[in-house]
């Protein structure tokens, strides 16, 4: 059975449409599945953020077909690591969550960069290119880290 990973942000279509698109280049699609969603219903249906599609294909990445989709508590079932980008979005994952093991899927994703340290990655939704470039840095590196925990566990 594939490793499932699951990005979630509040729009689903900023961040984490980027943390998607980042962690796929660097799996292999054969054993990992990685999708996003929001936290919010605002984006449904939505292509990412022209600015966070931009930033994605400036490093390589093409993250033009995905389009928003809202968190559940299906998800929960589905994925086995759920990784929310900022406090906000785990605290409303987390009140959704029915038993332990449903919390115990879900971290900060900067905490694999920053071990216990609950830093957001800062929603860019308000910023100009620079924002985007920052959002990309910090899910890059935090990604290479899921890489290779993933990897070390399987
Ligand atoms: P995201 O950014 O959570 O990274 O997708 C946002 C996008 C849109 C909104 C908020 C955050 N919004 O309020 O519409």
């Amino acid at each position: 059975m594939k490793t499932k990973i699951l990005m979630v942000c509040l729009g689903n279509i900023c961040r984490s449409p980027l943390a998607e698109g980042i962690l796929k280049s660097k799996l292999d699609s054969n054993t990992y599945i990685v999708e996003s969603c929001g936290t919010s219903n605002y984006h449904i249906g939505k292509r990412p953020d022209k600015r966070s599609i931009d930033i994605a294909k400036k490093h390589g990445i093409d993250i033009t077909d995905q389009k928003a989709a809202q968190f559940n508590t299906h998800h929960f079932e589905a994925y086995d690591f759920i990784y929310a980008m900022d406090n906000s979005n785990y605290q409303d994952i987390i009140k959704l969550a029915r038993n332990a093991k449903e919390k115990d899927k879900v971290t900060l994703i900067l905490n694999e960069l920053h071990p216990n340290s609950n830093l957001d990655v800062p929603d860019p939704y308000y910023d100009g290119e620079q924002g985007f470039e920052d959002v990309y840095q910090m899910l890059n590196k935090a990604c290479d880290l899921i890489v290779t925990k993933l990897e070390k566990s399987s």
